[in-house]
């Protein structure tokens, strides 16, 4: 059936049109495109998408940004299967009732890997990302710390939610999102992230929850889980209040369950209620697909569960957003049955392995001081040694961006705003090849920039991992 249309020029003229203008020729009509406003009338397909691209090509290199924990890269297979259902909407149930089994299916792999104690129990949801599940699950917990204090009769007027300074934003938008306050424990010197220490002293009646991360955003280190655990059992059995953990482990969810089995972390803890992770950073999905995952329906409570029931049996569903693409979970269900649990942990180890021999390369090229080294989460931050004169870490991320590569620098939040770092994260796609140029030119920028240059490694030599 011919598809009505406005007043669209016939495909044959544009097809004369972009042939009579010559293959090969910079495309005149392209520099006479608005960009600020919609554009009066319709260009041809073709000559758009050459523009667009065009303007793409200012964009970096993904397999080149050391910065992001997000995938760079995936399997043709995947990126194919990826490609046949963008149409898909994931709320669309009905519809595609397929997706919503490969959902539920991801989610019992989730809920098994994370040694859920009654998997079948355990309730679960894909989303945008690991900040849409950090929001699901701060809900969660204020949901259910409203529901205590009102069955004892006590005031919801005031709720705090306690973390580690190094949260993620997404814990910041949640606290101010959702009107919790947020109390943040602070670093120290040589102390990055939240340990049990320090955490007691910010919790009380009106705490929804502690979060931990697994691992921090800032150096790629594990936050003791355990240990903050313990610390809250000591708490409740010392003043009879009850505090759940939520482990954000965007990244470190689909790697410490591969590379450490005896770390306790996961909803072996009693403590631990909820765990998020991003399936687009070591689930090997292009972004944007995270999961949030609840022990049970108690840790999840009912009244913010909307029951969907298209499918003729009842669904639950709970997140922020209604209409999704279904491509993402038919690709991690791809990369789920594709690679399995041994696959899994060959690529964490490949990108641990990378990450260490990186830092450890680091340390031998300039006056560089490693904050952590790549044996927890596959990234590391470093430094230029205290002291150093003559170049700060921007100078050098500013250098590496003029060579193509996103390595980038920050500093760290009050009260250890002195230390700045660089940060770089190891993906699958970042080989040792990758690697060994990398090296090849950080070790040249330090040079340049900072003329006392100890021995260098010999320029692009690729870097021996294992
Ligand atoms: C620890 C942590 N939590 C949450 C997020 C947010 O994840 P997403 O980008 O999937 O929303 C990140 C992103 O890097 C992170 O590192």
């Amino acid at each position: 059936m011919p598809i009505p249309h406005t007043d669209v020029m016939p495909e044959a003229e544009f097809d004369t049109l972009t042939v009579s203008r010559g293959v090969g020729q910079p495309p005149a009509v392209d520099l006479l495109l608005p960009v600020d406003e919609l554009p009066e009338s319709s260009s041809s397909p073709d000559l758009v998408c050459r523009r667009v691209r065009d303007e793409l090509m200012l964009d970096g290199n993904a397999r080149l940004n050391l910065a992001t924990f997000v995938t760079t890269w995936m399997e043709p297979q995947a990126r194919e299967l990826m490609a046949e259902t963008a149409e898909k909407n994931l709320a669309d149930r009905a519809e595609y009732p397929q997706i919503t089994a490969m959902e539920e299916r991801c989610v019992r792999m989730l809920a098994r890997l994370w040694h859920a104690p009654h998997p079948e129990q355990v309730r679960g949801c894909s989303t945008t990302g690991s900040s849409e599940a950090a929001m699901l699950g701060g809900l969660a917990l204020k949901r259910r710390w409203q529901e205590r204090r009102r069955a004892q009769g006590k005031d919801t007027a005031r709720p705090n939610i306690v973390m580690g300074a190094n949260v993620q934003v997404c814990w910041k938008k949640f606290a101010n999102y959702f009107e919790v306050e947020p109390r943040y424990v602070p670093m120290e010197p040589g102390r990055y992230h939240l340990t049990a220490d320090a955490l007691t002293a910010y919790c009380d009646d009106n705490t929804i929850g502690v979060v931990t991360i697994l691992g921090s955003t800032f150096d790629g280190s594990y936050e003791p889980v355990a240990d903050i655990c313990m610390a809250l059992d000591g708490y409740q059995a010392a003043t009879g209040t009850d505090i759940p953990v939520h482990v954000d482990g965007a990244s470190g969810a689909m790697v410490a369950p591969f590379l450490d089995p005896d770390l306790m972390w996961d909803f072996q803890l009693e403590r631990v209620a909820s765990i998020n992770t991003s399936g687009h950073k070591y689930g090997h999905v292009f972004p944007g697909l995270g999961w949030a995952l609840w022990r049970d329906a108690e840790a999840l409570p009912d009244d913010l569960v909307f029951e969907v029931d298209y499918l003729g049996g009842s669904s639950p569903s709970f997140t922020l957003n209604f209409s999704r693409p279904g491509a993402h979970v038919v690709a991690q269900y791809y990369s789920f049955l594709r690679y399995g649990f041994e696959g899994l942990r060959n690529l964490a180890a490949q990108s641990r392995s990378t990450a260490r021999a990186l830092a450890a390369r680091i340390r031998t090229i300039g006056p560089y001081e490693l904050i952590t080294d790549g044996s927890e989460l596959p990234a590391f931050a470093f430094r230029l040694t205290p002291g150093t004169q003559g170049c700060t870490v921007f100078d050098v991320s500013h250098a590496m961006r003029a060579r193509g590569w996103h390595l980038p620098a920050y500093s760290f939040p009050a009260p250890c705003q002195d230390v700045s770092v660089l940060r770089l994260v190891v993906r699958t796609g970042f080989t040792a090849e990758l690697a060994g140029m990398f090296i090849a030119d950080l070790t040249e920028v330090t040079r340049n920039l900072h003329t006392t240059l100890p021995t260098l490694a010999p320029p692009h030599q690729p870097l021996v991992t294992a």
